[in-house]
């Protein structure tokens, strides 16, 4: 049993994503760290998150045990993260890492921009989690703590222009998706609204 889980960033997909694991009692893979992982190895090496080489580099070579979580939840490294997402080889080097993971039984939830599209166009269960740029930068502003939300904002949009706009995998939802709107919703009902949406 696979569940994709997409959608644009701090629309609550991860939240959504990582309660439905424990719900059904799956294996859970936020995707979106794969990418932060390779970001953060190039900053560290002061390398450019563009340059196609080193970010191939690190792709291949990646150990995703290698990174402590605090260090990949920055805006900059979210930034440098959807630059080297737009490098079809970085995308090609983690979609074998991936594609390992949903192998494993009974069940995976990923959560990411292009499982349901290009990762696991087979899996069951497809659900798109949105809300408004708006809202997500709300939520990303009191996530962050003092961050200024135009800043904030500011930032949520350009990512969603550079990750719905590259010619590589897109951030588009899957035409048999179910797409649930959190933007009314608390972290309860978008829960709620999921689980209701994987026994349809
Ligand atoms: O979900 P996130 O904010 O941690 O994702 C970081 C970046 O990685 C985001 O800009 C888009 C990219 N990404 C992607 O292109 N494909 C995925 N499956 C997951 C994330």
């Amino acid at each position: 049993m696979i569940i994709a889980v997409d959608g644009p960033a701090a629309a609550g997909k991860g939240t959504v994503a990582r309660a439905l694991a424990r719900h059904f009692g799956y294996h859970f893979l936020d995707t979106g760290s794969l990418y932060r992982m390779v970001a953060f190895a190039l900053l560290r090496a002061r390398q450019d998150a563009s340059d196609v080489a080193a970010a191939t580099a690190a792709a291949r070579g990646l150990n995703p045990q290698g990174f402590r979580d605090e260090d990949l939840r920055t805006e900059e490294v979210a930034a440098a993260a959807s630059v080297v997402a737009a490098i079809p080889s970085v995308r090609a080097a983690l979609l074998d890492l991936q594609r390992a993971f949903v192998r494993k039984g009974p069940g995976a939830v990923l959560d990411g921009r292009d499982i349901g599209t290009v990762v696991c166009p087979e899996a069951e269960v497809k659900l798109f989690i949105t809300a408004s740029p708006e809202v997500r930068a709300r939520r990303r502003q009191l996530e962050l703590g003092s961050d200024s939300y135009d800043a904030v904002l500011a930032e949520i949009r350009a990512r969603d222009e550079r990750d719905r706009n590259r010619a590589a995998a897109p951030l588009v939802h899957a035409a048999d998706a179910v797409v649930i709107d959190t933007s009314e919703m608390n972290i309860d009902e978008a829960v709620a609204a999921a689980i209701a949406a994987v026994g349809r």
